[in-house]
């Protein structure tokens, strides 16, 4: 069949994708990423595990590796992420004496988004704060180090003041499959918002769990807008993996609940004002692209959680999304 149309013709604001430095050699995905996004998420060049090194250096390698593919390109670059918790722990450890952990955590923070100043359209300043089941803040090393929301504060506060422009985001997961943890975020966003933290926007990662009621993914959208910041749709997938050792669904309703969900998201995304749609953005461009079919071996290679086929065709998803885009 046909090539898809180009996703960026059909949105009025910025579609995003990942990209990691093995891909930049291929071809096929790179005349994919020129056909349909106007910009890019490193995928793991610009994370704590790729740049901190022992004794705190930095090895910027591979960050500056993508960076500057992705201005050659013509493409925003956003940046994920400067604070994990679960990354930068070989570093970042509990024996380190407060002072020297709190001065090594604004140097990490100030020189990372420092080298790239001016040249992100956005940072995940921190990623995945709010604990798994949404009950309050997750514990971290840099939580119990800093304060719970005291690490965040700073965080935000570093990444301001080494990159005046960057839209700095908190990021989140499981932020509509679970009203819960959503809540908890947006409460949390406002908190911090209140002490000052200089929070531009915030990143829905939206793995879809395609399972989930009608109508979570338009409750989160409603509520998160209600703070009229600008939202990242930052890391779009809805895998058809399931963990159910009875999963009796079918492929063909497993298609039926991608384009049901995958639909109210970009039709809860439209919903928005103009000036909070800050981009739209998967995880993956296309199906082979994706971590669910890559990493640790447990992948499932049957999987199609992305818009576009391998050979870069629509799949069933990507129609529901051009529908609401199209609104
Ligand atoms: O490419 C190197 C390879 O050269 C090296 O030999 C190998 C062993 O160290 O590592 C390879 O890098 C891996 C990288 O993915 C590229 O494939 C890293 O080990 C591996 O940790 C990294 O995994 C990434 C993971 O985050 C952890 O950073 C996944 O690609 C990436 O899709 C995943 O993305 C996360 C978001 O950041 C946050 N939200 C959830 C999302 C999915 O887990």
């Amino acid at each position: 069949g046909p090539l898809a149309p180009p996703l960026k013709s059909l949105a009025d604001f910025p579609i995003g994708a990942t990209g990691m430095t093995g891909q930049l050699d291929d071809a096929v995905w790179v005349a994919a990423m020129r056909r349909h996004v106007d910009q890019i998420t490193p995928e793991w060049e610009l994370k704590p595990e790729r740049i901190l090194q022992p004794g705190f250096a930095f090895d910027f390698s591979a960050s500056d590796r993508m960076v500057d593919w992705g201005e050659e390109q013509g493409l925003r670059v956003f940046g994920h992420c400067l604070v994990w918790y679960s990354q930068g722990l070989d570093q970042f450890t509990n024996a380190l004496p407060t002072a020297r952990f709190a001065a090594e955590f604004d140097r990490y923070v100030s020189t990372v988004a420092g080298r790239y100043r001016g040249r992100m359209v956005g940072w995940d300043v921190v990623n995945e704060a709010v604990a798994e089941d949404g009950d309050g803040l997750r514990d971290c090393v840099y939580a119990r180090k800093l304060g719970p929301e005291a690490y965040i504060v700073r965080a935000f506060r570093q990444a301001r003041a080494a990159d005046p422009d960057a839209v700095l985001f908190l990021n989140d997961y499981n932020l509509e499959n679970n009203p819960r943890k959503g809540a908890t975020f947006l409460r949390l966003v406002e908190r911090l918002l209140a002490q000052g933290a200089p929070i531009g926007g915030i990143g829905t990662q939206s793995h879809l769990d395609i399972d989930i009621p009608a109508g979570q993914i338009r409750d989160f959208f409603r509520d998160a807008g209600s703070l009229g910041l600008p939202i990242h749709v930052s890391e779009l997938d809805f895998s058809m993996r399931s963990d159910s050792p009875v999963d009796t669904r079918t492929l063909g309703q497993k298609r039926a609940r991608q384009v049901a969900r995958v639909g109210e998201l970009a039709e809860a995304f439209m919903a928005l004002p103009a000036r909070q749609r800050f981009a739209f953005t998967t995880w993956g461009l296309r199906d082979v692209d994706s971590w669910l079919l890559r990493d640790e071996g447990k992948g499932w290679k049957d999987d199609s959680p992305l818009l576009l086929d391998a050979e870069g065709r629509a799949n069933p998803a990507f129609e529901a999304v051009a529908e609401a885009f199209a609104r």
